[in-house]
């Protein structure tokens, strides 16, 4: 964050403090209907962002970490863990009463070269590959039992045609690498919530593919709590429709699952690229045409972000008995993967709080959708 921005966003949390400016709380806007959390970067947790660790700590009651428990980082080498960073993620979260989710245990990236091959280079044999699959997890969640609530343990399984990704865990395990990782998950803390999380399950096809993929697991008698809706939307109200998240929390609601929206951000830039995938892979080339709001973004724009924002939230709160969290992909715009992803070096508008940690006119929206109910029968 350059240093001016980094001095308005003090001034401002200042300003909360003093209770002059407060703006209303996520987490106590949506307290009978689910949790509302962000990912954090270790300078939220580790408080060196203080704006935004206090930020954080005012409005939501769960959080997620953007990298530090995924197998790169907290698993660098063979029997070398780092877990310095995770550590710190969960003492913030106790420290401030929060659902802790632990993102994430199986994917195809992040996870470094050597996990799937021997010391010549040339993949491991199955039974290998299960070996480390099980010590991972064991280690990584064993170390957090009790402690971290919920985890997403497989991540990005399924290609947007419906078929199981070609990853190297399913091309050296096969397709029982799944229902492994929630035996092993479950072994590894019994109480942990367990869920399947991806992208683009808005769309029948590759939905119908996660489907099958839960049916799969529920037949092998695991523990599946939950399906991660991971949530990156775009402006365009096409991509995808609020009847398609509709349609996609009601089916996965009825095979007896909870479902979270687990790293929510709408993209307000020109699309570089027609396809709907979050792959993290994917990059194009910068082009002065597909970054059009370096001096801020123009209030028609703010206005239909808001307007965006307040139908997905309509939407989470039809469902409310079947939401059971819904976590933005980080905190402001300033460090949203979005200023990367697809092309570098883009200025993005995707969250509800901006560069100076101060409210959108989405916050408002997402506000203003939440109407007072009474509470449910659990409650
Ligand atoms: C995917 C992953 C997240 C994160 C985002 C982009 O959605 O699940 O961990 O890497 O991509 O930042």
């Amino acid at each position: 964050m350059n240093s001016i921005i980094k001095i308005i966003c003090i001034a401002s949390s200042l300003t909360l403090a003093t209770g002059v400016v407060a703006e209303p709380a996520l987490k106590d806007v949506f307290k009978n209907d689910f949790l509302v959390g962000a990912a954090l970067n270790p300078s939220q947790f580790g408080e060196s962002n203080v704006s935004e660790a206090a930020l954080v700590k005012r409005q939501f009651n769960t959080i997620t970490p953007e990298n530090v428990l995924k197998w790169g980082l907290v698993h660098p080498e063979p029997g070398r863990f780092d877990f310095t960073p995770a550590d710190r993620y969960v003492a913030f979260g106790e420290t401030n009463q929060m659902f802790i989710i632990g993102h994430t245990l199986i994917w195809h990236q992040q996870t470094p070269a050597w996990v799937f091959q021997d010391e010549q280079g040339k993949p491991v044999s199955r039974e290998v590959l299960l070996a480390r699959m099980r010590e991972h997890i064991s280690s990584v969640m064993g170390r957090y039992r009790g402690r971290i609530k919920g985890w997403d343990v497989v991540n990005e399984a399924v290609e947007e045609n419906g078929s199981l990704r070609k990853s190297p865990w399913l091309k050296i395990i096969g397709e029982d690498f799944l229902v492994t990782a929630y035996q092993f998950a479950h072994e590894a803390d019994p109480q942990a919530q367990l869920y399947y999380n991806d992208y683009g399950l808005e769309n029948p096809t590759k939905r119908a593919g996660a489907i099958a993929l839960v049916k799969k697991l529920q037949a092998a008698g695991v523990t599946l709590t939950g399906v991660g809706l991971q949530g990156h939307y775009r402006l365009d109200a096409k991509f995808p429709t609020t009847q398609a998240v509709d349609d996609t929390i009601a089916d996965f609601t009825k095979l007896g699952l909870k479902v979270m929206i687990t790293e929510l951000d709408v993209d307000v830039l020109p699309p570089a690229n027609i396809s709907l995938s979050a792959e993290v892979s994917t990059q194009f080339k910068a082009e002065t045409r597909l970054n059009p709001f370096i001096q801020g973004l123009p209030d028609a724009i703010q206005q239909q972000l808001a307007q965006r924002y307040a139908a997905l939230f309509a939407v989470f709160l039809k469902h409310r008995d079947a939401v059971a969290r819904v976590t933005f992909w980080g905190v402001t715009d300033e460090a949203s993967w979005l200023n990367n992803w697809p092309v570098r070096g883009r200025t993005s508008y995707p969250l509800v709080f901006d560069r100076n940690c101060q409210p959108k006119p989405a916050f408002q929206a997402i506000i203003g959708s939440a109407q007072p109910k009474t509470p449910r029968a659990s409650e």
